[in-house]
């Protein structure tokens, strides 16, 4: 009688068993139940994608204005004349004439980039100059003998009339140890 009695619980709670198998099947691409989620599962924007939580609809967010670049002081001149003054009246190299490891620096740059107009040794006799492009003046000559380390840096920056800028080839440095070279040729050592 006992025996009965276990088998039939046995054999109710094997079929309990396989029925709950069946009714609760496992689907592997459904997650399991979660008892408050929270915020476990967010949703990913890719950086290009639309998305609908700001107004713009853009993903990547704009910087603030007025962020400046990690490493970059900003330059508050424009490419105006009288910017080029005042750069020239405000503006200091900060490399001394006695620095050699920037004038041998500033050499390689005048010689990469100044050379092909201005002539190896300023006189305005590059080769660019000999193939037809308007002749700079002599930066030998007493007019760029007086010019500002500050003016050539806003020339080298900014341009000037026939020539170019040179912003985007010569970083800020580079710049200034250019001018310490031009220096150099004018002083002829
Ligand atoms: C594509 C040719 C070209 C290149 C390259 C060039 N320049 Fe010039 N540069 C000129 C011309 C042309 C002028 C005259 C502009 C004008 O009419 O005001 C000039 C003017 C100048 C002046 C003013 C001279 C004066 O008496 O007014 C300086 C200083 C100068 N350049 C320095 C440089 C330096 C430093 C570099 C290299 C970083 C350089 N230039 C590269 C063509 C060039």
């Amino acid at each position: 009688m006992r025996r009965t009695i276990i088998n039939s619980l046995l054999l109710a709670a094997t079929a309990a068993f396989l029925s709950l198998n069946w009714i609760l099947q496992a689907d592997p691409n459904q997650r399991n139940f979660e008892v408050l989620p929270d915020m476990a599962h967010s949703i990913p924007y890719d950086s290009y994608a639309s998305n609908p939580n700001f107004r713009d609809g853009m993903t990547l967010r704009l910087p603030v204005a007025g962020t400046v670049i990690r490493g970059i002081t900003p330059l508050h001149y424009a490419a105006t004349p009288a910017d080029a003054e005042r750069a020239g009246r405000v503006l200091v190299n900060p490399y001394p004439a006695t620095d050699a490891a920037a004038r041998t620096r500033g050499a390689a740059i005048y010689n990469t980039y100044c050379e092909i107009c201005h002539g190896v040794s300023g006189k305005g006799d590059g080769i660019v100059a000999q193939r037809g492009f308007p002749t700079p003046p002599s930066l030998l000559a007493p007019n760029a003998l007086g010019l500002p380390d500050g003016r050539i840096f806003h020339i080298i920056t900014y341009g000037q009339k026939n020539m170019p800028s040179y912003a985007s080839q010569i970083d800020r440095d580079d710049r200034w140890k250019a001018i310490l070279y031009v220096r150099s040729l004018q002083r002829g050592k």
